[in-house]
């Protein structure tokens, strides 16, 4: 739905660097760039089966419905295709004893978010430790004039969109403000497009596709492995360029063995001259039109899983809508006009 009302977004204002060999051939030391890596949605599989019979990895989903992808780790956002959001990809009586709230998670306190800030402690000042174990987020400073805002939005998530609506509104009275929102949860790569009231794109967000791959009984598609690294400017913090990578899991199937590399490169990708929101929004705009780049942009967005299966149609109209309108009301009109 368009909706940003799960979990733990990374309303980044940046931070990192990174190894250099993991740069695209030919591009060497960048100046005046930053990098950080993006990894998420590593979700535990108690029930996975080290064996050569790859039919006997995993157990058949007893699940009726889908599975849909968990909001417990780092990065979590919704999206059209997550209808809902349960905390294991298992069913919950084969991950603990204790009562799973499906979609749920306190507001208070609990041995979750404790568990979550003693993993963060290496990286996290005392202040940050505190609001994650109490509430699941934080805030830190990184350097003078860049702030982590890490925001636990399952503490958002419900059939009640006037708290996605409350969110969004927030996003844009600050979007000044907001160097990059990064996101996850949905296993897939997406970009969206934060516009104002008066439909100026004003900030950029970057969904990163997952490094667990999952399958949706309802959804003819999954994605590959992936993590992503962002580029930015450290003057100004403004996004420089993404550069994505993999894990093929066909051939490494087939091979046996397992090779991650590079998938693209985004401003190259799309022929972009920056990631700036009006640039962002031309793109989502361009989707509409006979191109190959909404072609490109799925392919991309299950991370090469099916090259066969294209997304016209309905399937497109709720892409591009989800790329361009983040509350409930323009995406809804976007949906029924059947375009923009
Ligand atoms: C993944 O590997 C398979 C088998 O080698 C190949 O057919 C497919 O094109 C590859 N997909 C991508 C996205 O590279």
């Amino acid at each position: 739905m368009g909706l940003l009302s799960c979990v733990v977004p990374l309303l980044l204002l940046l931070c990192g660097a990174a190894p250099l060999e993991a740069a695209p051939a030919k591009s060497s030391y960048l100046p005046g760039t930053g990098r950080f890596w993006h990894i998420t949605d590593l979700h535990l599989d108690p029930t996975y089966n080290l064996t050569p019979d790859p039919t006997k990895v995993a157990p058949p989903l007893k699940e009726s419905r889908p599975p849909t992808p968990a909001c417990s780790e780092t990065s979590c956002v919704t999206h059209p295709t997550a209808s809902s959001n349960s905390p294991p990809h298992v069913p919950a009586g084969e991950l603990s004893t204790d009562l799973v709230v499906q979609d749920q998670m306190p507001t208070s306190t609990n041995a979750v978010y404790r568990a979550a800030a003693e993993l963060w402690r290496p990286w996290l000042q005392n202040e940050a430790l505190l609001t994650l174990s109490q509430g699941g987020f934080y805030s830190q400073l990184v350097k003078p004039g860049l702030r982590v805002v890490s925001l636990n939005t399952i503490l958002y998530y419900g059939p009640n969109k006037k708290h996605n609506e409350r969110l969004v509104s927030i996003f844009r009275k600050y979007s000044d403000i907001i160097a990059g929102h990064f996101y996850g949860h949905t296993h897939q790569d997406s970009i969206m497009v934060l516009l104002d009231q008066q439909g100026k794109p004003v900030n950029s967000l970057f969904v990163s596709p997952a490094v667990t791959p999952i399958k949706s009984l309802l959804q003819p598609y999954s994605n590959n492995p992936a993590f992503r690294m962002y580029l930015y400017d450290t003057e100004d913090f403004s996004m420089q360029d993404i550069w994505q990578y993999f894990l093929n899991l066909t051939e490494a199937n087939e091979r046996q063995s397992a090779a991650w590399r590079r998938e693209y490169v985004l401003r190259e990708a799309f022929g972009l001259a920056d990631l700036k929101p009006l640039s962002l929004l031309k793109l989502g705009l361009s989707f509409m039109e006979q191109s190959t780049a909404f072609d490109s942009y799925f392919k991309h967005f299950m991370v090469g899983y099916d090259t066969s299966f294209t997304c016209g149609g309905a399937c497109k109209i709720s892409q591009v809508c989800a790329m361009l309108y983040l509350d409930q009301l323009s995406y809804s009109r976007c949906v029924e006009k059947g375009g923009w």
